[in-house]
């Protein structure tokens, strides 16, 4: 049962026009910015929340994300180093206001030296929460080195805990290489694990089943809107798993009550479960209602592709090459300047629920979650 669920108005997320300065090598206009030392944007948003995409590389095939093929593959040279990271992450932390730093991919475990990525950011911006969003598999044998790096959290992507139905949601039968990755995760003291489940048709009479086995193994669980990310563009509102209808389903098993967010800018809405506890605290369950209860009014992301170019929103498909940059020898203050422009074009949100909504050319895998 489902004790209330109010509508709260974030704000109205519209698609801006397309920007006539988002030509290569052009830095974008900064035209009526405040002078300030952060990332802002005319809707008086300020990013502190930097997602950097290692790679678009998977070891899944999701397929609310990836072709059955995979994503063609970006030339190892195109790929930002280790080094180059680190930089952008020193300058977005240092001289930009980002707080926090998340690696992201396609799957960031993929890249074989992500603990030097991890390792080298940790030096470039001591102190700050660097953290990975994983699919898992593989990651019972890089914990230790990506803790001793420097990595301070861990979120894995998990839709379900049904293997036939896992199988055939990420084309690959791989559920129980997920489970070993999440409980090496939770020996190694990344707690508390965060998981995120995207709501699919294949797996929605599963979520009650997922949400025990969370609280059962001292989890987090978040329940994310399928966005019209997947690089085969079959996505249709209609078929959308809604936040009311995952409530709905949740409440046949579970009493919810809706607890509001930890922070304004998290994108969850928090629910307590009632009579579940996890380590002696009340259990939640968190809904991050991206497409029917949008949050872009409160955005606070700026993120960097596995290519190394700003992309201010999800849907926004003008990126701002910092690549060149790096390569040809601009100094810290050059990028930052780059970088507070690609910032200072951000749209005002994604307009996902409206009519005449265009979905981004680039599918999540290669944009970084
Ligand atoms: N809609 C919502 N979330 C998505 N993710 C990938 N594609 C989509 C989509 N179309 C999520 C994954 C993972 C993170 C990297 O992004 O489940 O949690
Ligand atoms: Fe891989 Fe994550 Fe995309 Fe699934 S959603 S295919 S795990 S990058």
């Amino acid at each position: 049962m489902v004790k209330s669920m109010t509508a709260v108005n974030l704000g109205l997320p519209l698609r801006a026009a397309l920007r006539p300065d988002a030509a290569p090598g052009v830095m974008p206009s900064l035209d009526g910015r405040p002078e300030h030392s952060g990332l802002v944007d005319r809707f008086g948003r300020v990013a502190r929340d930097l997602r950097v995409s290692v790679t678009e590389k998977c070891s899944l095939r999701c397929t609310y994300c990836m072709p059955a093929e995979g994503l063609p593959a970006i030339p190892r040279d195109d790929l930002l180093t280790a080094t180059e990271i680190a930089r952008l992450v020193r300058i977005g932390v240092r001289d930009l206001g980002v707080r926090e730093v998340r690696f992201t991919g396609g799957e960031p475990l993929m890249r074989a030296d992500l603990a030097e990525i991890i390792g080298r950011s940790a030096e470039a911006a001591p102190g700050i929460d660097l953290s990975i969003t994983t699919n898992g598999i593989g990651l019972d044998h890089r914990i230790h080195s990506l803790v001793e790096a420097g990595l301070t959290r861990v979120n894995v992507s998990l839709d379900t805990v049904d293997r036939e139905h896992f199988a055939r949601l990420t084309r690959r039968d791989r559920l129980p290489a997920v489970l070993a990755g999440i409980r090496a995760a939770h020996e190694a003291g990344m707690t508390p694990l965060k998981l995120n489940a995207v709501m699919m048709r294949v797996t929605l009479h599963d979520a009650p089943e997922l949400l025990a086995w969370a609280l059962e193994n001292g989890c987090r669980l978040r329940f994310i809107e399928q966005m019209p990310l997947d690089a085969d563009r079959s996505w249709l509102r209609e078929n959308m798993v809604s936040a009311e209808e995952l409530l709905a389903v949740l409440g046949e098993r579970f009493t919810l009550v809706e607890a509001g967010r930890d922070d304004p800018h998290a994108p969850a809405e928090e629910w307590r479960v009632e009579g579940w506890t996890v380590g002696g605290a009340p259990a939640t369950v968190g809904i991050i209602a991206s497409v029917t209860r949008s949050f872009c009014a409160a955005c606070d992301r700026t993120r960097i592709t596995a290519e190394g170019t700003v992309r201010s929103c999800l849907f926004g498909d003008d990126e701002t090459d910092l690549r060149g940059l790096l390569r040809g020898g601009a100094d810290d203050a050059e990028i930052a300047r780059w970088w507070q422009a690609a910032m200072w074009g951000k749209q005002a949100g994604h307009g996902m629920d409206a009519a005449g909504f265009a979905p981004p050319v680039r599918s999540m895998g290669a944009i970084g979650g």
